[in-house]
């Protein structure tokens, strides 16, 4: 019999690679020390081999367990956390641990990682560890690879050091990246990390550092091959000993160098990638730079550079794969019957001068997969081939802001993300394929009815997500054709001629966050169905003829943040259910037949109570346009959601702020009642505008509570009684009229309400005191004492005073009001350059790492 002894090997085989029972209790005790919501680790039971168990790998001879691979490869809801145990130690042959992308909930890398001395490969970048990184982790003589970079904002202590003197012993390290740990308290960074013999890869982006000591001629770093020190604060020129690197890959973007590009650049023959996009370089650039034969990525965007640059100064750069020189003052020329010696994947030459030719010599490039030549001078036709060519290019083409014309009809857009938006184009919409996913067209001259566009025949299911086709000269009814686009969240018509009613079909876009229908001239009711985009976080349909009632399922869509419906023709109540908005900041219904009394409910427009706004519920005013190209590329500027708002008495619009705007609007209507006291407890509400109504009664007296008013707006009902006392307190309010009413008594004294002009007053027979030229009569001043000394103990003296510091802290405003809000913006900018850090940490990793591998010489 031969099975018996093929039996036998396959046992002692298999026996062999049962792992160590002291390793096997280790690891259950490491895991016991975890959190683990997702699960991750139910492989790891006492009764399966350790060597089997997820993410533990065995020494295939030994089988003592070397590798410890638990990095969280999904969401959030994957990661793992709680505490790292001392049970680790027990893996006397652990020489790979990568714990990275769990959330270890900003504690403190453990010290005791610095004892396991077999450790080459250790990965904690993005698990959230927080506060000082343990010196210890100097003692680990054989480690090859270190990542503990990616901070995670929202945990306050974010890694940092005090010095990196332990980097002495770290004599094997050859990875090392530390991004986002904040390294400002080690002044000798640049000597620390050159004593690393090894190094051939440093990531420092975003530490916080300040000095490259540019006046250093040399630094010892003798097998660097990557530096990356994007997002720090290098406010000096390009320092001279970056030119004796071997480098082959240099990141300095985002910082703040200033100077000339140096002309010894050119030294840097083996320099394949050059990002210096974001700094203050000014200057010409050096012609050193066009010997670079091997570089395959140039990205100096965003800088003061100027010149003129022709394409037979790519002549040597063949390889060039990818171009920035977008925000800079470059010119670009080159000569229509020349052909470029690169061939490129990306070009981004936004807001650098191309035009005002049309540049045909992109047709030469057939590998495109990203074409940014928005703002940039271009006054021209488009050439015919140039939508078929366009067609295949993959992910994204962008011609903004040009006058660029030419007629569309009959077209086949192709691209996933495609601007045309303000340029000349005319003629009827292009037809889509399926994977578009955003296409914006405003601002241009497209005429005919919409409907062969919506209807159009698609070969495939379409990927449509943000549509904008404003401010055209589109007509038509709207059709029924909108299932066909389900994928839509934001839909932009506005500004252009179409007619009929809005189609009970739009109820099908389930994913609709934003609807612009305004300044069209669609009648007949808001439709019911509506009521089915369950995602609705702005609906602007103003400017039209609708009509009929302002429906109470509207009540239902909680996630709305903005409504705009002013200048239509709704009649009928404002109905109670619309206070179950409690995430609306925005409410403008004037100038509709709207009548009734205001609903008593206001105060449960809970944001609107509120001044916090950092908030991602306002993901619908401000969104991103989050795609990766092929080697890092990210717009970066966010996109905002816009709508017109009279506020002060003028119309603006609104883009960038307007997650920071709190505003209700319900003048001219027909409202009748008294102003609901509840509404003073808006206190974050900015602006609010009641004028032309038929209100009655007295302003409720706590409205001084409504702190952050800046626009009030009462003129023109029949509102009476005094002007309570309590309204010195708006120390915000720079616009106020309350002029045409039956106001009396004197004006309250305070520096800000005797700073509007009379017109903010008149039409108020019974008023007095300044700025009206109508004295008060004693018995009108005793009033005005007696309110003051029921409300406070004291006399008037302390009030004036305390009026005055009002009126200073006005007058501060006045100056300083733009500063505070630009911190709310620098804040917002912030978070958002935060997301954008890890995305392009993230990005650069991995473009990087594909380009390495690409270029990597056999
Ligand atoms: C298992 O590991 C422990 C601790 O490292 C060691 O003392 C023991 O000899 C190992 N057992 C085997 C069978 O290798
Ligand atoms: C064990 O692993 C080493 C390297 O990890 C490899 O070279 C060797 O071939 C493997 N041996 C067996 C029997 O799989
Ligand atoms: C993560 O968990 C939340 C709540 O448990 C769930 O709503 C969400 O869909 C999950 N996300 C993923 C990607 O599984
Ligand atoms: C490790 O490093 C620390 C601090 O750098 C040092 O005090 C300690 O003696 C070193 N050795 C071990 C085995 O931890
Ligand atoms: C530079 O570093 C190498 C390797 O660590 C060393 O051999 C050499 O002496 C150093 N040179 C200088 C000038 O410090
Ligand atoms: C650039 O290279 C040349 C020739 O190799 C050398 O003479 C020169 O010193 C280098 N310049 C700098 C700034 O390193
Ligand atoms: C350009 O760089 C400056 C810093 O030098 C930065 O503030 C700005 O946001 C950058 N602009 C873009 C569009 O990236
Ligand atoms: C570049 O900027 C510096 C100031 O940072 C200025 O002194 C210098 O004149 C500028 N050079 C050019 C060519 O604009
Ligand atoms: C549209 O783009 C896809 C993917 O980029 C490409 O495969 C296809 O050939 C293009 N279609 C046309 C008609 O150009
Ligand atoms: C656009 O071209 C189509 C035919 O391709 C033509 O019918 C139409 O009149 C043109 N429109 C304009 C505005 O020139
Ligand atoms: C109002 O009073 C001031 C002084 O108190 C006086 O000069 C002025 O003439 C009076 N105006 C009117 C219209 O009575």
């Amino acid at each position: 019999m031969i099975v018996f002894p093929l039996l036998c090997f396959l046992f002692s085989t298999i026996s062999t690679l049962v792992c160590n029972e002291t390793e096997k209790r280790a690891l259950l005790s490491f895991k016991h020390a975890l959190s683990d919501p997702g699960h991750r680790l139910s492989s790891w039971s006492i009764h399966k081999d350790c060597c089997g168990w997820n993410g533990v790998y065995c020494h295939n001879i030994t089988s003592r367990v070397i590798q410890l691979d638990l990095m969280n490869p999904g969401s959030s809801n994957f990661s793992l956390g709680g505490k790292v145990s001392h049970a680790l130690l027990q893996l006397e042959f652990l020489n790979y641990l990568d714990l990275s992308f769990n959330d270890f909930g900003g504690t403190p890398i453990p010290s005791f990682l610095g004892s396991m001395q077999s450790l080459t490969y250790l990965d904690l970048k993005y698990a959230s560890f927080g506060g000082l990184i343990p010196p210890q982790l100097g003692n680990l003589s054989n480690l090859q690879y270190l990542s503990l970079g990616g901070a995670y904002s929202s945990y306050k202590p974010q890694l940092y050091v005090e010095n990196l003197g332990w980097f002495s012993h770290l004599s094997s390290l050859e990875y090392l990246h530390m991004s986002e740990v904040d390294l400002q308290r080690e002044v000798h960074w640049l000597e620390s990390t050159s004593m690393l013999s090894s190094l051939s890869k440093l990531y420092l982006g975003a530490c916080e550092l300040d000095n490259m000591s540019p006046s250093l001629g040399y630094v010892n770093f003798t097998s660097l091959t990557v530096l990356s020190l994007p997002l720090n604060h290098f406010n000096h020129e390009m320092p001279n000993w970056l030119f004796n690197l071997p480098l082959n890959s240099l990141d300095l973007s985002s910082n703040h160098l200033t100077g000339q590009i140096p002309e010894y650049l050119g030294n840097l023959s083996s320099l394949t990638v050059l990002s210096l996009y974001g700094n203050r370089l000014n200057g010409t650039l050096p012609s050193s730079l066009w010997l670079l034969s091997n570089l395959v990525y140039l990205d100096i965007g965003n800088n003061s550079l100027e010149g003129t640059i022709s394409e037979v100064h790519f002549d040597k750069l063949s390889k060039l794969k990818y171009i920035d020189m977008s925000s800079t003052s470059l010119i670009f020329k080159v000569k229509s019957n020349r052909v470029p010696a690169f061939q490129l994947e990306e070009l981004w030459m936004s807001t650098c001068q191309i035009g005002p030719k049309f540049p045909t010599w992109i047709q030469t490039q057939t590998s495109l997969q990203c074409v940014d030549i928005s703002k940039s001078g271009i006054v021209d036709i488009a050439p015919k081939w140039f939508w078929k060519w366009a067609s295949h290019i993959d992910l994204l083409i962008d011609l903004s802001d040009n006058q660029i014309s030419g007629n569309l009809s009959g077209v086949l857009l192709n691209n996933t993300y495609i601007d045309l938006r303000s340029n000349c184009f005319m003629g009827e919409l292009p037809r889509l394929s399926p994977q578009v996913s955003r296409l914006n067209m405003a601002n241009n001259s497209f005429s005919g009815p919409i409907s062969p566009f919506l209807c159009q025949k698609l070969n495939g299911k379409s990927n449509l997500e943000i549509l904008d086709m404003s401010t055209n000269n589109l007509s038509g009814e709207l059709s029924h054709c909108w299932t066909y686009w389900q994928s839509l969240t934001r839909l932009n018509l506005g500004n252009n001629n179409l007619s009929g009613k809005i189609p009970d079909s739009m109820g099908s876009l389930f994913e609709l966050e934003a609807l612009h229908l305004h300044n069209n001239r669609l009648s007949g009711d808001i439709p019911p169905s509506l009521r089915n985009c369950k995602s609705l976080g702005l609906l602007d349909l103003g400017g039209n003829k609708l009509s009929g009632n302002l429906p109470s399922w509207m009540g239902e869509r909680t996630t709305l943040t903005a409504l705009r419906l002013r200048s239509n023709k709704l009649i009928g109540n404002i109905p109670p259910q619309i206070c179950q908005l409690s995430s609306l900041i925005i409410l403008d219904v004037a100038n509709n037949s709207l009548s009734g009394t205001i609903p008593k409910c206001f105060n449960n427009f809970s944001l609107m109570a509120t001044t916090g706004t950092e908030d991602d519920s306002f993901s619908v005013l401000e969104f991103y346009y989050d795609y990766y190209s092929y080697y890092n590329r990210y717009t970066g500027a966010p996109n905002y959601e816009n709508l017109m708002l009279v506020i002060k008495g003028k119309e603006s619009e609104y883009r960038s702020i307007l997650k920071f705007v709190r505003s209700i609007d319900l003048s001219s209507n027909d409202l009748w009642g008294s102003i609901p006291t509840e509404i003073s407890s808006l206190s974050g509400l900015e602006s609010l505008n009641l004028s032309c109504n038929n209100l009655m009664g007295s302003i409720p007296e706590k409205m001084g509570s409504m702190k952050a008013l800046e626009s009030l707006d009462l003129s023109r009902n029949h509102l009476s009684g005094e002007i309570p006392q309590s309204m010195k307190n708006l120390s915000f309010l720079s616009h106020l009229n309350l002029s045409y009413n039956n106001f009396s008594g004197r004006i309250p004294s305070s520096t800000q309400l005797q700073s509007f002009d009379e017109i903010s007053y008149i039409g108020n027979a019974e008023l007095c005191g300044v700025p009206l030229t109508k004295n008060c009569t004693e018995d009108e001043d005793f009033q005005g004492i007696d309110v003051i000394d029921e409300n406070e103990e004291g006399s008037e003296i302390p009030w004036f005073y305390i009026g005055m510091g009002l009126g200073f802290i006005v007058g501060f405003w006045g100056v300083c009001g733009a500063l505070l809000f630009k911190k709310a913006w620098r804040h917002a900018y912030f978070q958002f350059l935060y997301r954008v850090k890890d995305w392009v940490y993230v990005a650069i990793a991995i473009r990087l790492n594909r380009l390495q591998n690409n270029l990597r010489v056999p």
